[in-house]
């Protein structure tokens, strides 16, 4: 099958989250299992200037979008082996972030999706039977098909699948500015077509126009359903509800093995961990200047710093929580009043706390493998990929059981003495605190107990394989009822 990913972010080239790890992984496990998979997204300006010698000019084109005629260059990367598109017009990505405003953004993103779907077939040279999208920046594509191409021969047969990543962002811009961008008729524009409560949404056009919509845990899919998660769009997922389904994203597994990881200080096995794993503890204490020692449980974080990730829980207890014995160490970025609320709080606790405001891949790896216990208290997680992460270099998590973290934490079980991880059920900042103080109990206390759950987390299976088997029959049935209404 030929299946072609649309992205806005792809790990290595360009990402900020989890979405570009996903779509830097999935592809190529797709290739591996025979299945030509190959990647679109825009050529920003990082791209440009770290693979410049690599990339290839295809072709280009003057697209029309809205009253604008725009220049769109198409070329493409090999990736070791993976074939990459990507879309080149200056104005548009020829900036140092991968966003930028939202309204700048909606233009950008309705940009891109045009110009994918003008050069796909003969431009590329490649006529894919599924498109991927991925998130709001692509969810305007079905629509555009069904309005544009359906009467081309080969865009006849093309068919979507939605994956959505995150529910919170969903693209909404004014009604003249996108019915001009995309050249959409009246018919379009309405609660049936690519209005929600009377505007655009992107998101809610990806939903409905696409032939199926995944989103990356089980557990997610259910809980969009409500109107707690669905962010407004829950009825139309459950009224769609036949074609939404979850599959839990896969971390890459060569990358992030304790095994061989370059990165860490010393490697370590699941049934051999803990000369390995202390010494990567006391490097990273020397490394932070955190006194060097081995029986203080090491709390450690690493996300991006927005309100989902539940940072506000935790600063509300992190006082109290550093009365106990214990080192913290968060690595990120993002919203400033974060950012200076955990600098503020290393600061009065200058003998236990760090907070280092940056992204950093390789202190990323080494905060994994030096933690013994790692914070995700989410308010919401369609999947999360770094408690995956945690586990796998037997770092402990402490999550709150929603979306994906409750498919893929085990919670410790007190009366069995079993588990992968620590769980909360509720938004509250105490019920964190009281399982964080849990975790110290069975880590100072019941060394059998950690040890066997520290082999667990790092024996459990997070490789993409058997969700790739999922996509892969996904795509089947997709195809088979394309051919059989033809
Ligand atoms: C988004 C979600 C995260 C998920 C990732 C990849 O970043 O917030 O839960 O793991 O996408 O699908």
């Amino acid at each position: 099958m030929k299946i072609l990913f649309v992205s806005s972010e792809m790990n290595p080239l360009a990402a900020t989250g989890g979405l570009g790890d996903v779509v830097g992984s999935l592809p190529r496990v797709l290739r591996q299992k025979g299945h030509d998979a190959r990647v679109v997204l825009p050529l920003y300006r990082q791209i440009k200037q770290d693979y410049l010698e690599d990339l290839t000019f295809m072709r280009w084109a003057m697209i029309k979008l809205g009253w604008r005629t725009m220049y769109s260059g198409l070329f493409r990367l090999d990736l070791d082996g993976l074939p990459v598109y990507l879309i080149d017009n200056e104005f548009y990505f020829g900036h140092d972030n991968l966003y930028i405003d939202y309204s700048f953004d909606i233009e950008r993103f309705s940009f891109f999706q045009r110009a994918v779907l003008e050069t796909l077939g003969d431009e590329m040279d490649f006529e894919p039977d599924i498109l991927h999208l991925n998130d709001w920046q692509t969810g305007m594509i079905p629509v555009i098909l069904e309005a544009h191409y359906k009467s081309k021969d080969y865009h006849k047969n093309v068919n979507c699948v939605m994956t959505i990543h995150n529910l919170k962002y969903q693209g909404i811009h004014g009604r003249e500015q996108i019915q001009d961008l995309f050249d959409l008729s009246d018919d379009y524009m309405s609660e049936g077509g690519i209005l929600k409560d009377g505007v655009p949404n992107f998101l809610k056009t990806g939903i409905q126009y696409s032939n199926r919509v995944t989103t990356v845990s089980p557990n997610y899919a259910k809980e969009i359903m409500t109107d707690y998660f669905g962010e407004g769009l829950n009825g139309l997922l459950a009224a769609q509800g036949w074609k939404v389904s979850g599959i839990l994203n896969g971390i890459d597994t060569e990358s992030y093995n304790p095994e061989t990881d370059a990165e860490i200080k010393t490697n370590y096995s699941p049934n051999a961990w803990k000369r390995g794993k202390g010494s990567c503890k006391k490097a990273l204490q020397a490394e932070l200047s955190l006194a060097q020692d081995a029986k203080t449980p090491l709390f450690v974080m690493v996300t991006r710093l927005v309100e989902q990730k539940g940072l506000d829980l935790l600063l509300h207890i992190v006082d109290e929580l550093l009365e106990e014995n214990v080192q913290l160490v968060v690595l990120g970025t993002g919203n400033q009043e974060y950012e200076r609320r955990l600098a503020e709080a290393a600061g009065r606790h200058p003998d236990k706390m760090r907070a280092l405001i940056k992204f950093d891949g390789k202190l990323a790896r080494r905060m994994y493998s030096a933690g013994d216990l790692y914070l995700m208290p989410s308010l919401f997680e369609p999947c999360g990929l770094s408690q995956m992460i945690a586990m796998r270099y037997g770092t402990l998590p402490i999550v709150r059981q929603t979306g994906g973290l409750a498919d893929t934490v085990q919670a410790y079980d007190k009366f069995n003495n079993t588990g992968t991880g620590f769980g909360f059920l509720n938004i509250n900042a105490h019920e964190l605190l009281y399982t964080a103080k849990e975790a110290i109990s069975v880590y100072n206390s019941r060394p059998d107990a950690w040890n066997n759950m520290v082999q667990a987390a790092m024996l459990s299976d997070f490789s993409w394989d058997k969700s790739a088997d999922e996509y892969i029959k996904l795509y089947e049935d997709i195809v088979k009822e394309t051919y059989q209404i033809d």
